[in-house]
């Protein structure tokens, strides 16, 4: 919620709680990835930044898919104009979601280089800078045939970049809600429900590597 909305609540509670209420009785009857989108719509059309990124997350977290998210903006061309579209992408783009990175959305990703694959022993995790983006990388040994796990360090959550020092063992915990997730398989053990994005990744020539 923004400052404002904060100021009002607190100077104005009850015209503000019937505002609220109406809000929510205006969508009763829509699913929440419906009533995510128009919201999402709603802060595109009125150019407020903090509750698009804040419903943009929400609307990720309830199942919609990217290419949903674009739809939506698409299909809102007639009231938004080409002008906040690009807008909201630009703001996309700055937030960097691992859901819009063109590989997700059928272009054809970019192999990166990770780290050497010596560099990291059976049964280890480890956190690298690669190109812009944070990377938790995990590597074990089944059968002997090495598996490797690349996940993004953004958390799924709200987006923080999840440092090193949230790693303990196997589990790496969110700073900022206390998601917590399994560095071997990426799932979230507890508080969330969403795991952690994994990239595809292949070793060349010694080289792990990781596609987005
Ligand atoms: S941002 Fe909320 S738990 Fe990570």
């Amino acid at each position: 919620m923004s400052d404002a909305l904060d100021f009002l609540v607190k100077t104005r509670p009850e015209a503000m709680t019937h505002y609220f209420s109406f809000l929510k009785d205006c969508g009763k009857h829509l699913d929440p990835k419906t009533r995510d989108l128009i919201s999402v719509i709603t802060k595109v059309h009125s150019q407020t930044e903090r509750g698009f990124r804040q419903y943009l997350n929400r609307a990720l977290r309830d199942g919609c898919s990217p290419a949903e998210v674009l739809d939506a903006l698409l299909m809102a061309f007639p009231a938004l104009g080409l002008a906040k579209i690009v807008w909201a992408v630009d703001i996309i783009l700055a937030m960097d979601l691992p859901q819009f990175q063109p590989a997700e959305l059928g272009a054809e990703g970019e192999w990166h280089d990770v780290m050497a694959a010596a560099e990291l022993e059976p049964g280890g995790v480890t956190r690298v800078d690669c190109d812009g983006r944070g990377l938790f990388v995990h590597h074990v040994v089944h059968n002997t045939e090495s598996v490797w796990q690349v996940f993004d360090s953004r958390c799924p959550h709200q987006t923080t970049n999840i440092p090193h020092l949230a790693l303990d063992g196997t589990t790496l915990t969110c700073p900022k809600h206390q998601w917590a997730f399994d560095v071997r398989s990426g799932q979230c053990t507890a508080k969330g429900d969403t795991p952690l994005k994994r990239w595809d990744s292949r070793v060349v020539d010694g080289r792990l590597q990781a596609r987005w």
